[in-house]
């Protein structure tokens, strides 16, 4: 299939792309490479450019002639959403708008879009599943609630088909170890902990904390959380299990013709002390970790419910495992960080 990725040079774009490659399915990668890297994208073609360059698009478009788009091209960092909220509106639903509208314009049939577990904001029950209430406690989480309402209405339409993923937390890098998860200022537990061992293991653990989030001391955000051991609980999935979700996606589009969403998580939670645990038994270093104040905004416990996309899709996970997860990270960061 002739497939169009936006975001494809992303931590969780470029494992998709490479996944599709190894597919033989054909593919062009747009990428303003404004967090991702060029060498990170290892099969098809790559175009530099924006979604929200409408010229651009009418150039790429009907050069590569793709039957299905896959977009990851987004904004993601919550706290920097609630800060500049205007930002995210302008990429994540203008770039989205401005990409659909040139999808439509050539005709393009289908889509498979990166939603999140953010659209459900501070959960009522868990595990969550795709017809609990959606009420984003963020800007980010509002836009891409939006993101999958514009796509449904494309479908009513257009008869633009879609499946919106809605990811819980993406983990792990590629077991092969030819890609990486490699971000300007690093928030996300897995590779902050991981960071932090690569530090002590190399002896710079007494050094200054890094400005790129790769301080020697683990920061446990919120212990009075009212969960088992009082740290926010979350839904690991590694990233090739996402990438295949939507390469499933794209098949079941293409047999079905018929818009749905599905949540993408493993449908079982980890604390904060679990994963630094687990990271600790991995990695065999004796990570410090501290405990400081809650972050703001973050729910108590995300954890997918996840039967919906088993059974329409047939998707099952190949490392489920939270020690497994974190392995494949620790190939990597053991050898990039320190
Ligand atoms: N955490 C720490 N210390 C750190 C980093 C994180 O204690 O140094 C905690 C967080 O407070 C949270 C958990 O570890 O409880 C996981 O945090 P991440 O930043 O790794 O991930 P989030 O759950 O905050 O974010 C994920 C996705 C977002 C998505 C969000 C939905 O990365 O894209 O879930 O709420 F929007």
């Amino acid at each position: 299939m002739k497939i169009l990725v936006t975001g494809g040079a992303g931590y969780i774009g470029s494992h998709t792309v490479k996944m599709l490659g190894r597919k033989r399915h054909e593919i062009l990668t747009v990428d303003n490479l404004s967090t991702g890297h060029r060498e990170a994208v290892l099969f098809g073609g790559f175009e530099k450019g924006d979604i929200r360059d409408r010229a651009f698009l009418d150039r790429v478009f009907p050069a590569f002639r793709p039957e299905a788009l896959i977009h990851f091209a987004a904004s993601a960092v919550v706290p920097e959403s609630v800060e500049n909220p205007l930002l995210y509106w302008e990429n994540n639903i203008s770039g989205t708008v401005t990409l659909l509208q040139a999808a439509v314009r050539h005709q393009v049939r289908m889509a498979v879009f990166s939603s999140s577990a953010a659209v459900y904001g501070e959960p009522e029950r868990v595990p969550i599943t795709e017809d609990h209430p959606q009420r984003p406690a963020n800007p980010y989480g509002m836009t891409k609630l939006v993101g999958e309402q514009i796509l449904a209405d494309c479908d009513q339409a257009y008869g633009l088909k879609s499946v919106s993923l809605r990811y819980f937390n993406a983990a792990g890098v590629d077991p092969e170890g030819e890609l990486g998860e490699d971000r300007e200022v690093e928030t996300h537990l897995i590779p902050v902990v991981l960071k932090a061992a690569a530090r002590v293991k190399s002896g710079k653990a007494a050094g200054p904390e890094h400005s790129r989030g790769g301080g020697a001391v683990v920061r446990i955000f919120g212990s009075d959380y009212p969960t088992p051991d009082g740290t926010c609980v979350r839904d690991y999935i590694h990233v090739n299990d996402l990438a295949q979700a939507h390469i499933l996606a794209l098949e079941w589009l293409s047999r079905e013709r018929r818009s749905e969403v599905f949540n993408l998580g493993n449908g079982r939670g980890y604390s904060v002390r679990q994963v630094v645990e687990a990271a600790r038994r991995v990695t065999g270093v004796r990570i410090p970790s501290r405990d400081e104040p809650r972050r703001p905004g973050d729910p108590a416990e995300l954890v997918a419910g996840s039967e919906k996309i088993q059974k329409v899709l047939g998707w099952k996970a190949v490392i489920p495992e939270l020690e497994k997860i974190i392995a494949t990270s620790w190939g990597y960061f053991s050898k990039t960080a320190g």
